[in-house]
């Protein structure tokens, strides 16, 4: 095994350094190479000159004027989820919200409806992060190259998740309206025509195609699922918190009414919660960095080939930055001078520079309208005092179950 060193950097200003102001001294983190492995090539692993291009490709779909029309799609799965859920059912969390936003995903993003086998979906979508764990881990790669249960388990999942993408496209296809189709599935289709490239060449081969599309779909769903758990399971505990934020709701949005895109901005408190709950749970707690050239980053010399990360999970449990770092308390958001003195960096959930969150946008709106949908018709309280365990691989997330018994929520 070979022991490499790596820096770590907690700075907001370096954090903008890196990410920012000096992005072009840096690749991402050789340790990202292995999320190839599960992911392909697409977008999140992309490194390669044809990088911008390919941002370029998913990024409309992605851009806030499209959201209007993924409210009613996110806004609809939460209340089908919300509505199986008995009075005095305990719950999984986790799982509950890795479906609903897999679905959410399916139909806003690929126009395709996730039936019975979301559940498959999602056990292929964990066998995808234990695999980057095994990969990162002393040894990975040999490890995941053993015809051990677990990796094959892993190579039939990626076969199911690729399968499936394909009958999204195979329908696309065949559809009669396709031609008329403007959501990402068809403008990733467009790139595929011979022509839509150089030369008269395709954008996209078929294999980008899929890669750009498992990247999509995986990105796209289990860290708002993430986030979504750790909010609710954050207002499990804070009852007070839970009260106020469904008398917002409420008061916006009435005992019937499903959200619309425009609700997003009336519901500050739901916002500040889910704030709040990704700086103390980061979905995406740490990105690494590689330097390819020398640069000097916040008075320290770096030589080109060192490895360096920033961390969410750290900066913003910094207590220079955040008094009684360990406290969930919404408010520090809603309070302005607090956001006026600290540093813009300080908080970065979503990373910074030419490589910030492409779903950005779509994932505040999704996890602001699914909160709002949930927390209006249920109260969660958690089954035990089991304090939660954390599992930091890829993204962050619960180590365990997260049961949580809903009871019908008060107006
Ligand atoms: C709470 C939810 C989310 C969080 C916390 C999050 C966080 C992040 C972060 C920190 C990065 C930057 C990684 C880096 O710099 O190395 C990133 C990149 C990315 N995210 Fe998200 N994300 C979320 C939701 C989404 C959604 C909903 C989508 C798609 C619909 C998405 C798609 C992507 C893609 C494709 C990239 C790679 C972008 C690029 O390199 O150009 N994410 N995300």
């Amino acid at each position: 095994v070979r022991l490499r060193r790596a820096w770590l950097f907690v700075h907001p200003d370096a954090v903008r350094e890196i990410l920012i102001t000096q992005d072009r001294a840096f690749t991402k983190s050789p340790e990202l190479r292995w999320a190839r492995f599960t992911l392909g090539d697409g977008l999140l692993t992309n490194v390669s000159p044809d990088y911008r291009r390919r941002r370029a490709l998913v990024q409309p779909s992605l851009h806030p004027k499209q959201l209007a029309g993924y409210a009613g799609i996110m806004a609809r799965h939460a209340a089908e989820t919300c509505g199986a859920w008995m009075p005095g059912q305990s719950i999984e969390l986790h799982r509950e919200m890795m479906q609903l936003t897999l679905r959410i995903v399916a139909e806003a993003l690929f126009g395709a409806a996730i039936g019975p086998e979301a559940d498959a979906i999602s056990d292929a979508m964990d066998r995808n992060v234990l695999m980057f764990r095994r990969l990162v881990s002393p040894w990975g790669l040999l490890k995941a190259l053993l015809p051990t249960p677990s990796n094959i388990g892993f190579l039939l999942a990626r076969r199911r998740v690729i399968g499936t993408l394909r009958r999204f496209i195979r329908q696309r296809r065949s559809a009669p309206d396709a031609a008329g189709r403007d959501d990402l599935l068809s403008r990733l289709l467009r790139a595929c025509e011979p022509g839509a490239g150089n030369n008269g060449k395709p954008g996209l081969t078929e294999r980008q195609l899929i890669d750009e599309c498992v990247t999509l779909f995986a990105a796209g769903h289990e860290t708002t699922a993430n986030a979504l758990t750790f909010t609710l399971w954050l207002l499990a505990q804070h009852p007070d918190v839970a009260a106020r934020l469904r008398a917002e709701v409420n008061s916006v949005l009435g005992p019937e009414r499903l959200p619309g895109i425009d609700d997003v901005e009336r519901l500050p408190l739901a916002r500040a919660v889910l704030a709040e709950s990704m700086r103390l749970y980061p979905p995406a707690w740490i990105q690494g960095r590689k330097a390819v050239i020398d640069c000097e980053v916040h008075g320290h010399r770096v030589p080109a080939g060192t490895v360096l990360f920033v961390s969410q999970w750290v900066t913003h449990r910094d207590p220079r930055w955040w008094p009684n770092a360990e406290q969930f308390d919404p408010d520090r958001f809603s309070d302005d001078q607090a956001g006026h003195t600290r540093p813009k960096w300080a908080y970065f959930p979503f990373g910074a520079g030419s490589r910030q969150c492409v779903g950005e946008s779509f994932a505040w709106a999704e996890a602001i309208l699914v909160l709002a949908v949930l927390i209006r018709r249920w109260s969660f309280t958690a089954n035990s005092d089991r304090p939660l365990i954390l599992d930091p691989g890829i993204t962050l997330r619960p180590a365990h179950e997260v049961r949580l018994t809903v009871r019908p929520a008060q107006p």
